[in-house]
């Protein structure tokens, strides 16, 4: 039975330090990837505020292709490259967007988001997919966001079973 508490706190440094040691707890008696990227997605889900999606989109044949995820119904192949989860994979970089509005190629799935992070999930220096969140207010995530989640994604680089993904 998950037993955790919704974490109450203004804190980022302090919420993204609970959180993660409940990923760690969550991955690393798990062997199962879907599994524990289902779960990854239901704890960020289950914890985060003022978010309206939260989930993987995983790198198969060279483009992203929908994961675990929790929120509405979205689309399931994103190029690299493309949108805004596209260019975090081909750049392999981090992107905060304060407002999806403005940001060139930004592919809507829910009308609702106003604001999105993709954090690139790299393995020994090879992309694996990224973790997207969106947010229905504009500019919800900052750099306390970023740090934190890049230590979220870095847990599942090394915990996940990628090797196991079809
Ligand atoms: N907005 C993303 C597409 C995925 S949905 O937000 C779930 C993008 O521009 O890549």
């Amino acid at each position: 039975m998950y037993r955790a508490k919704k974490i109450k706190t203004d804190d980022k440094q302090l919420f993204y330090k609970t959180v993660n040691k409940l990923l760690i707890g969550q991955v690393c008696y798990e062997s199962d990837w879907l599994a524990q990227l289902a779960n990854a997605s239901a704890l960020l889900g289950h914890q985060m505020d003022e978010i309206n999606w939260v989930g993987f989109y995983l790198l198969k044949n060279d483009e992203l292709v929908l994961g675990p995820f929790q929120g509405k119904p979205a689309c399931t192949h994103i190029p690299i490259g493309k949108g805004v989860c596209g260019t975090a994979a081909e750049k392999r970089k981090t992107i905060l967007v304060p407002d999806v509005h403005e940001f060139p190629g930004h592919i809507a799935c829910d009308a609702a988001s106003q604001s999105e992070i993709v954090v690139p999930i790299l393995k020994d220096g090879e992309l694996k997919g990224v973790l997207d969140i969106d947010s229905p207010i504009k500019n919800r995530f900052d750099e306390e966001d970023k740090k934190g989640l890049e230590e979220f994604v870095q847990i599942l680089a090394e915990n996940v079973h990628w090797e196991n993904i079809c």
